[in-house]
């Protein structure tokens, strides 16, 4: 498996992390055993990194991981590095009730998250979005306590913006930012990227698929649960679908043409932008993972990379990657 660095002062990981969400919300149904063995395959595999955040599935994600690491070779349960974002409040019900990032809320957040995994520390610990009522070094000062105190390994950041992201490395050390980076999302480019480069940053990419959009496997006539996010994400909407699948049929020529799918590109493309940029994979199958881990073998020269660029150019995707009311939470779209 090649490696990457996660930032200056961070670990070697695997070049591709593995990020567990789908395999408890978000995504309609997943399989439990099947999400066991993606995880195992993954691990076998040389994965490293393991995200997840503790509202996915309300704790449900970090008790299947815990099962997963638990069931796994000790080996392989050594190798695996931990990812975890904490923060947002949840309701019985599955309601989204803000973020909490509170010094003390960080400490009993992460109490939980270590029973919930079954491990003696986190890797890499990181709010998921800022709380506009807590000043980012607050929370981030929190974490430096887990930290010398040994329950968190190192501070990450997610959809942050450059602003919050120097006033956190000011505070303590930060391995990685995660944030969304794909042929379709590179907002990031303009300012963020610069900043976590100029830092010693690295950043763990999500939604390297635009959430299964640019896979290749999406098609128009698929239907989604009410509570599955691509049912209230503007991309998936009518017009913009089809505009967005049209993307996807111009990039499917240049992976026909290469003799790889659709989805390997678009992954082979983010691992391309630097040594910097560790993508995380959503594959909650072992037939998803084989695919995506087959980006690793796909070289992109010049004029492959000229060919794809042409092909969806930036910001040719139609529509926001989240909803208004999501897209007011980011620190990086500001
Ligand atoms: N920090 C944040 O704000 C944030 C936000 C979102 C996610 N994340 C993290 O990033 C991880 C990855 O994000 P994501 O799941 O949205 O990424 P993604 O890889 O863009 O999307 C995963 C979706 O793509 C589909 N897919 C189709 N072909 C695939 C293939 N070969 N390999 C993998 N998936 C394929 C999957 O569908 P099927 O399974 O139905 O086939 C799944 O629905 C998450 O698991 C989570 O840990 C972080």
């Amino acid at each position: 498996m090649q490696t990457r660095p996660l930032g200056t002062t961070g670990p070697q990981v695997s070049a591709l992390g593995l990020g567990c969400m789908g395999m408890s919300a978000l995504y309609g149904t997943a399989d439990r055993a099947e999400s066991i063995a993606t995880i195992h395959a993954a691990l076998e595999a040389g994965v490293t990194l393991l995200d997840t955040g503790d509202f996915y599935g309300m704790g449900h994600n970090e008790m299947l991981i815990g099962e997963a690491l638990r069931s796994a070779p000790a080996a392989r349960r050594e190798q695996a590095l931990t990812s975890v974002k904490f923060g947002a409040l949840r309701g019985p019900d599955g309601e989204w009730g803000g973020v909490d990032g509170r010094p003390a809320a960080v400490k009993n957040f992460a109490a939980y998250s270590l029973q919930r995994l079954g491990v003696d520390h986190i890797d890499v610990y990181r709010i998921a979005r800022i709380d506009p009522g807590v000043p980012i070094e607050e929370t981030v000062g929190a974490i430096a306590e887990l930290v010398e105190k040994g329950y968190v390994r190192h501070i990450g950041l997610s959809e942050v913006g450059a602003d919050t992201i120097r006033r956190a490395a000011a505070t303590a050390p930060v391995v990685d930012l995660q944030i969304e980076y794909s042929l379709i999302s590179r907002g990031l480019e303009q300012s963020i990227l610069p900043t976590t480069r100029e830092l010693g940053i690295s950043i763990t990419a999500y939604g390297v698929l635009s959430r299964g959009l640019i896979s290749g496997h999406y098609t128009r006539d698929r239907q989604l649960a009410a509570n599955d996010f691509r049912s209230h994400s503007p991309r998936f909407q009518g017009e913009n679908l089809d505009h967005n699948l049209d993307l996807v049929e111009s990039l499917r020529k240049i992976a026909e043409q290469k003799g790889v799918s659709v989805a390997q590109i678009a992954i082979a493309w983010v691992l391309s932008r630097g040594e910097d940029i560790v993508p995380l994979i959503g594959a909650r199958t072992r037939e998803r993972l084989t695919e995506s881990l087959g980006a690793l073998d796909v070289t992109l020269d010049d004029a492959d990379l000229a060919a794809i660029e042409a092909a969806v150019p930036a910001d040719s995707a139609a529509g926001d990657r989240y909803a208004a009311a999501q897209m007011a939470t980011l620190d990086s779209e500001r």
